[in-house]
């Protein structure tokens, strides 16, 4: 069991990608510290891991659009002398809408829980990790991270490109210790994530090979931050398109996108 001992913080653990995290991370030996608002989800998920791989689970319900929360989420675990050795941020969703359709407050909101919140626990647990000379962070991003903005969606490329340049800070601070920073960037995964943002309808219409399932971008990203991998893009793809939206000239590639996007991003109205 490769991480017999190691505690893993995942954040979003109630579903999809979060939820898969959980149950690799305890196939391979780590106790796990499961965070989101779904007590009764997180609940399910550690009885079912605590009895299938014989590991130890907390459940922390906590709504990290908050910004007090990641607060108390360490403060909780310092209390009871529970190290994080693997962090895993990843909670998310989408805000459908063009920029203006959306109050401020929804933004703000946002942004709390997609930047603030994976930069205050980082900053939480990141000094233990140095302390102790062993630590694996994971920043879930996305391949919209890596292209240009969209129409529609509009703070989450910039949310998720701030990620990989986060993710890629940390490591650049962390190298020559033994913690090693990520920013995972999967493209369409199967999860909840679009019954959240009601896209459901939309993306269904896309290619199914434009689809992943979690298990196999989690656990790409699991064997990624052991070898020190500080962008991972999972999949042929996701791979191919981010290829191609570098390789292009700038306008071209902003017109991909812009063109692509129109199929499963819309105005509010529409
Ligand atoms: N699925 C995709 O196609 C895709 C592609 C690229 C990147 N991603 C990224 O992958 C990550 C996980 O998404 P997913 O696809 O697994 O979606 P999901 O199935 O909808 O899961 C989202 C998770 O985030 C948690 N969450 C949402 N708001 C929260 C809040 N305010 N406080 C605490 N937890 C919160 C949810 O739990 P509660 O509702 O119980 O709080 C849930 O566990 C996100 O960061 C997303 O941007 C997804």
């Amino acid at each position: 069991m490769e991480y017999q001992g190691k505690w893993a913080l995942i954040t979003g653990a109630s579903a999809g990608i979060g939820a898969t995290f959980a149950r690799s991370y305890a196939a391979k030996g780590a106790n796990l510290i499961l965070v989101a608002r779904r007590e009764d989800r997180l609940r399910e998920l550690a009885a079912e891991l605590e009895g299938a791989s014989g590991i130890k689970v907390k459940i922390i319900a906590a709504d990290l659009a908050e910004d007090a929360a990641p607060k108390i989420i360490s403060g909780a675990l310092a209390q009871d002398a529970t190290p994080v050795d693997i962090l895993v941020n990843n909670a998310g969703y989408g805000l459908p809408g063009f920029f203006t359709e959306n109050a401020w407050t929804a933004h703000r909101g946002f942004l709390e829980l997609m930047i603030n919140s994976y930069v205050q626990m980082t900053r939480a647990f990141l000094p233990g990790m140095l302390e102790r000379n062993w630590g694996r962070v994971i920043q879930v991003s996305s391949v919209a991270g890596l292209v240009p903005g969209s129409a529609g969606h509009t703070l989450y490329g910039p949310s998720k490109a701030f990620l990989v340049s986060f993710a890629q800070s940390i490591a650049a601070e962390c190298d020559g210790t033994g913690v090693n920073s990520s920013a995972l960037c999967p493209g369409f995964t199967y999860s909840e994530f679009h019954d959240v943002n009601n896209t459901r309808g939309l993306v269904s219409q896309l290619p199914k090979y434009m689809f992943m399932k979690a298990e196999p971008v989690v656990e790409g990203a699991i064997a990624a931050v052991e070898r020190r991998h500080v962008v991972y893009v999972p999949g042929a793809w996701n791979k191919f398109t981010t290829w191609l939206a570098k390789a292009l000239p700038r306008p071209w590639a902003h017109a991909m996108v812009k063109n692509q996007s129109k199929k499963f991003r819309k105005r509010k109205d529409n």
